[in-house]
């Protein structure tokens, strides 16, 4: 399915429904090889069989993903996860408490696990999540293998939170797009290491970590713990072509205003992320939003968004597609 060269042209992916044979076609391309683009409640999914080295290498091909950086297993259930990964009692307790859903394990590889090292970057650990999409677990179920599946956008550039966003930017790349609607989420899954000793905290996402913590306590950071990183974690990411200033209370000549709540005296957004100021809506809104603006805006500007709850995740993704390089 992907064995024309890089450079020849090829057909736009198709475009299907999330029925039955919609799902049954996707498995078989998956089968053959092939790459399915996918909803989840986070954002779309680039996927392919995880257990073959060729379509997974097609995935870093599509992006243009460097070669190092690692991607997300998505599987059917526990005892998929059980049998690619070693799951302590916290990585089990976590699992069934918040699994299908936005939350991403990583932990140490089990020996007989079939995921193509290209999956894991060589890693001695691997990266797992349960989606809560119901397409997509048909999907998984079907195939009876797990997915690899980064968020199915050009490396760097915003994710995609409807199969409209994908098809424009790697419909050329593609086999087929699974539309299953807009992402409920719309923020990728929070990452997490769980170890003997609490666990880590790799990449803010969907699920707040307050939430996490109930069952962690305190997560702690990268930094502090030696040797686990999350090597995707490029400062430049998720970001609009449009420079954005973070944190403004103006709104200065040729800048988009992309407001939260109450916008300041005097400034009429150009749109708002949550009129009623909630996260969980920004959350879903901030991709999209930003697209639309990238389209008419050279410079954005953005309200400042409390660092609470879904605010570390919405506040990450916006000082990524900040940094300039
Ligand atoms: O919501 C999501 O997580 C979406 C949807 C499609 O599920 N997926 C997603 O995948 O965002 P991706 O590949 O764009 O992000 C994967 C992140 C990267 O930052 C990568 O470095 C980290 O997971 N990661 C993957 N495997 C890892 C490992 N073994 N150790 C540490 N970090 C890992
Ligand atoms: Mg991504």
């Amino acid at each position: 399915m992907n064995s024309d060269s890089e450079t020849a042209p090829r057909a736009p992916a198709r475009v299907l429904g999330a029925d039955p044979a919609a799902l049954d076609e996707a498995a078989r391309v998956l089968l053959a090889g092939g790459l399915v683009a996918v909803p989840t409640e986070t954002v779309y999914g680039l996927a392919a069989d995880a257990t073959n080295g060729a379509a997974v290498a097609a995935i870093y091909t599509a992006k243009g993903r460097p070669s190092f950086n690692p991607l997300i297993c998505h599987v059917a259930d526990l005892a998929m996860a059980e049998s690619l990964a070693v799951m302590s009692p916290l990585a089990r307790a976590l699992a069934t408490r918040f699994w299908p859903g936005p939350l991403t394990l990583v932990l140490p590889r089990s020996r007989e696990c079939p995921v193509h090292e290209l999956v894991t970057a060589g890693l001695p650990s691997i990266a797992l999540r349960q989606p809560q999409h119901i397409a997509t677990l048909g999907i998984i179920s079907r195939v009876g293998r797990p997915l690899a599946a980064p968020s199915a956008n050009p490396s760097e550039q915003l994710s995609p939170t409807t199969a409209a966003h994908v098809a424009s930017g790697l419909g050329s790349k593609i086999d087929l797009i699974i539309d299953g609607g807009a992402c409920r989420a719309g923020l990728e899954s929070t990452i997490i290491a769980p170890g003997e000793d609490g666990a880590v905290l790799l990449r803010a996402g969907a699920l707040a970590r307050s939430e996490i913590e109930l069952l962690t306590g305190p997560l702690r950071s990268p930094d502090a713990a030696r040797g686990v990183v999350a090597p995707g974690m490029l400062r430049r990411h998720y970001a609009p072509r449009a420079r954005l200033r973070l944190g403004a209370s103006n709104v200065e000549s040729g800048e988009a205003f992309l407001a939260f709540g109450a916008p300041p005296a005097g400034v009429s957004p150009s749109l708002n992320l949550s009129i009623r100021g909630d996260l969980a809506e920004a959350a879903s809104n901030l991709f999209a939003m930003l697209r639309v603006l990238d389209s008419t805006h050279s410079a954005i500007a953005v309200a400042p968004i409390p660092e609470t709850g879904l605010g570390e995740a919405i506040n990450d993704r916006l000082r990524r597609g900040a940094a300039l390089s």
